[in-house]
């Protein structure tokens, strides 16, 4: 990221540091020397000021405060005479080396270059040829009408100007050194906070809403982090919902498309189940109205062909009935506390004939009391389901056995007939409506795959339990339901 805040920040607050030292470093080195020579003379002036209160014409009075003067601040002190002839000069010179006679001494620069005694001012030397040391020459003259010049050689401040010049511009590279380091740490602490944040949105876009901003400082930026994270939450909140309403829906969508589906095969499976009957009652009736039977047998026959169809359809528009008003919901179950074990040899009674004509050998177990609280006729419809079904498909040794027994708080019911074992695969599938194993077995007894559909509908409105298992030579067809206790009953 080339044009990040941070790079920004770090490269506009450096190239303003920057740009201020050299600002600096330029003014240094093209006025710090004018500036410099001008506070020199000004500091030349002062010491001009004081030579003149203490002066009063003999210079031997005065010469330890001169040479103090000279020690203190550097510069050369020389007096003249009216005439401008030296009377004084500060000038060490060697021990020992004896004084050259003043008049033979050529007249100083300053004496040739000064115009105006009068006016204490300060100057530089004009240029010379050949060596000569650079001065910066201050003149005037004193109350009792002798002349003063002040001299401070300008190596020496040039080279001042020049030290500090250097120094100025090791504290300038310094500076901008130190300072891009601290800029570049100010930078980072200034926009961490924004790549943070940054990665939060980058999360939320992938909707992810589980990091949070932490909020460490009160400024515009725990401002938008506080925001960040309440758009966070809410969003999370909404978009979870909807998932859930979408997720829903789908369950909806699911659910409908099954219940369309379920619809489409029964109506298919009823037509299929009338089809038969109509096609054989349409027939016999041509055949009757034709006068196909001519003799009374014959005729006897179709009329018994048409009552029998007639008679199956009747039985299945009745369990149709039958299933749906208990698949509905809407009925109402008549709960009576009675022995199970009692109801199931009632209704064995009702089939001893057919049992006898059928060769069909009778077994009843029954173990003690089996209260149950219950819909009577309707249990009454589940062994009649059971027993009928036994009845049909038994054979081998034409074995019919009821047994009726409480067991830990339950009590089970079961009819087993000898015969053919039911395959694994469609243990399962025979409670569904129009399901038949045999279809051809099924359809010679008259049988539509309702029965055992009204048996799982009634045992789940009871609460209770039922199944199929193969024993050996046979199959057994089974229910539970909650056993009452009958001190419980006589209480209530
Ligand atoms: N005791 C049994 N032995 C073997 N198969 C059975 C037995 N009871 C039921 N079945 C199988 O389960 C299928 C479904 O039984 P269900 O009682 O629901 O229908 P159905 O007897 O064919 O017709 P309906 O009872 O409506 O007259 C039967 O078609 C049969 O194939
Ligand atoms: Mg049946």
């Amino acid at each position: 990221m080339k044009s990040s805040i941070r790079n920004q920040l770090f490269w506009g607050i450096s190239s303003l540091i920057a740009f201020f030292v050299l600002l600096s470093c330029f003014l240094n080195l093209n006025f710090l020397d004018k500036y410099y020579i001008a506070r020199k003379g000004a500091a030349l002036h002062q010491e001009f000021r004081y030579i003149d209160r203490i002066y009063q014409g003999d210079f031997e009075k005065i010469r330890t405060q001169l040479e103090k003067l000279v020690q203190t601040r550097g510069a050369n002190i020389v007096i003249l005479d009216p005439n401008l002839a030296v009377k004084y000069e500060s000038h060490p010179r060697p021990p020992g080396l004896p004084a050259r006679p003043m008049q033979e001494r050529p007249l100083p620069r300053f004496v040739t270059q000064t115009e105006d005694w009068s006016k204490p001012a300060y100057h530089i030397d004009a240029p010379q040829k050949g060596p000569h040391t650079e001065f910066l020459n201050f003149t005037a003259q004193l109350h009792n009408g002798d002349y003063l010049w002040l001299g401070t050689p300008l190596p020496e401040i040039r080279q001042s100007v020049a030290i500090s010049n250097q120094f100025f511009l090791l504290t300038g590279i310094l500076t901008i050194i130190i300072g891009g380091i601290i800029v570049l740490l100010y930078s980072r602490r200034f926009t961490r906070p924004i790549l943070e944040l940054n990665a939060i949105a980058q999360n939320m876009a992938r909707l992810d809403f589980t990091a949070m901003y932490p909020i460490k400082t009160e400024n515009e930026i725990g401002e938008l982090g506080r925001s960040i994270n309440s758009l966070s939450e809410q969003l999370g909140k909404s978009i979870s919902e909807l998932q859930q309403a979408n997720h829903q829906l789908e369950l909806d969508n699911e659910r409908q498309r099954k219940i369309d589906e379920i619809r489409k095969e029964f109506i298919s499976n009823v037509s299929h189940e009338l089809k038969t009957p109509i096609a054989l009652i349409q027939g016999y009736s041509e055949g009757l109205q034709l006068n196909v039977a001519d003799n009374e047998e014959d005729k006897n026959f179709y009329c018994g062909v048409i009552m029998d169809e007639a008679n199956k359809m009747n039985k299945l528009v009745r369990n149709l009935l039958d299933l749906s008003e208990i698949d509905s919901g809407y009925l109402q179950l008549d709960r009576k506390v009675f022995d199970l074990g009692q109801l199931a040899e009632r209704v064995i009674e009702k089939y001893q004939l057919i049992l006898k004509e059928q060769e069909i050998h009778l077994e009843i177990r029954r173990d003690g009391e089996a209260m149950v609280q219950a819909d009577m006729g309707r249990i009454e419809q589940v062994l009649v389901n059971y027993l009928n079904n036994a009845v049909e498909h038994i054979d081998g040794e034409r074995q019919l056995a009821v047994s009726v027994r409480a067991e830990d708080g339950r009590v089970r019911a079961a009819v087993f007939n000898s015969g053919k074992p039911i395959p694994e695969a469609d243990k399962e599938k025979i409670w569904i409506s129009f399901y038949k194993v045999d279809q051809a077995r099924t359809r010679a007894y008259g049988g539509s795959g309702l029965g055992l559909s009204i048996v799982r509908a009634i045992l789940e409105r009871h609460h209770g339990r039922f199944g199929v298992c193969n024993r050996s030579g046979g199959v057994e067809f089974w229910f539970e339901l909650e056993a009452v206790r009958t001190d419980e009953t006589e209480q209530g």
